[in-house]
Order: C-alpha cells, then structure tokens, then sequence
C-alpha cells in the first residue's frame, strides 16, 4: 500500500505548495484505492491525497475502509490533516483504521483513534 502511495504522489498536482502527497485506501472487500493531492488556485479548493483515495473507494461502491497509506517524499510521518481524519471516520470499519506512514527505518502504524479521540460520527 505505501509502494501505491507512492507511484500516485508523483501525480500530485501540487504547484502552489510544491507538496506532493500520495494515499492509498484498504477497504473491507480487499480492495485499494489510490488518491494524490490537487490544488487549486483559489487555494480553500485544494483536495488531498486520502480525501482523493476515500472518494475513489465510495465511487465502486465501497463503504467500510480498513486501513489508509500516506506518502509525501517532502515529509516522514505524513499523517492526515484533520479534515481528512474526519472523512476517514465516516467510513472507519467496525475495527477502525490502521494509519500507515513511513520513517526513516520503516513504517510507524497508527490507528484513526488514536489520531481523532472522542470524535463525532454515527
Ligand atoms: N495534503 C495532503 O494531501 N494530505 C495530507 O495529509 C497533508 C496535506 C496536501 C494538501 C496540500 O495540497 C498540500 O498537501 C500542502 O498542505
């Protein structure tokens, strides 16, 4: 899944913060979903990476997402931005969400829990 999100954030298309970020969704019926950030340059219309992923998932028909990759070759520890933790848990699986993201010497997993304590959903 990390590979993945790395091949799509080379799509990014990211020329106003020249950040490049790539995610890629694990979903219920095993399958992935890959999404990169696009800006836009009224700036608020910028979508990101997992938002992008999340909503390729929804597309095919798929509502319950397992875990979510994040790569950014500008960053180690790329983890989601805080309305992207919100999208995540509309669609968290009964188990939740495995956030996986790179480090130096390998990948550090967190759990969407962990990363949106108390948070409000159905
Ligand atoms: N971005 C993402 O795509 N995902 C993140 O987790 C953090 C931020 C994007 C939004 C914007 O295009 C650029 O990275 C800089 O914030």
């Amino acid at each position: 899944m990390l590979e993945a999100a790395k091949r799509v954030s080379k799509n990014s298309y990211s020329p106003y913060s020249k950040f490049p970020v790539g995610a890629c969704v694990l979903t219920e019926n095993d399958n992935i979903y890959t999404g990169c950030n696009f800006e836009n340059s009224s700036l608020g219309l910028t979508i990101c990476a997992e938002r992008n992923a999340v909503g390729s998932a929804i597309a095919d028909g798929e509502r319950k997402i397992k875990a979510i990759a994040i790569y950014s070759p500008n960053m180690q520890k790329c983890t989601p931005c805080g309305a992207c933790r919100q999208v995540l848990n509309e669609f968290k699986s009964d188990k939740g969400i495995d956030i996986i993201v790179e480090v130096s010497d390998g990948l550090l997993v967190y759990t969407l829990d962990e990363l949106l304590p108390e948070s409000f959903g159905l």
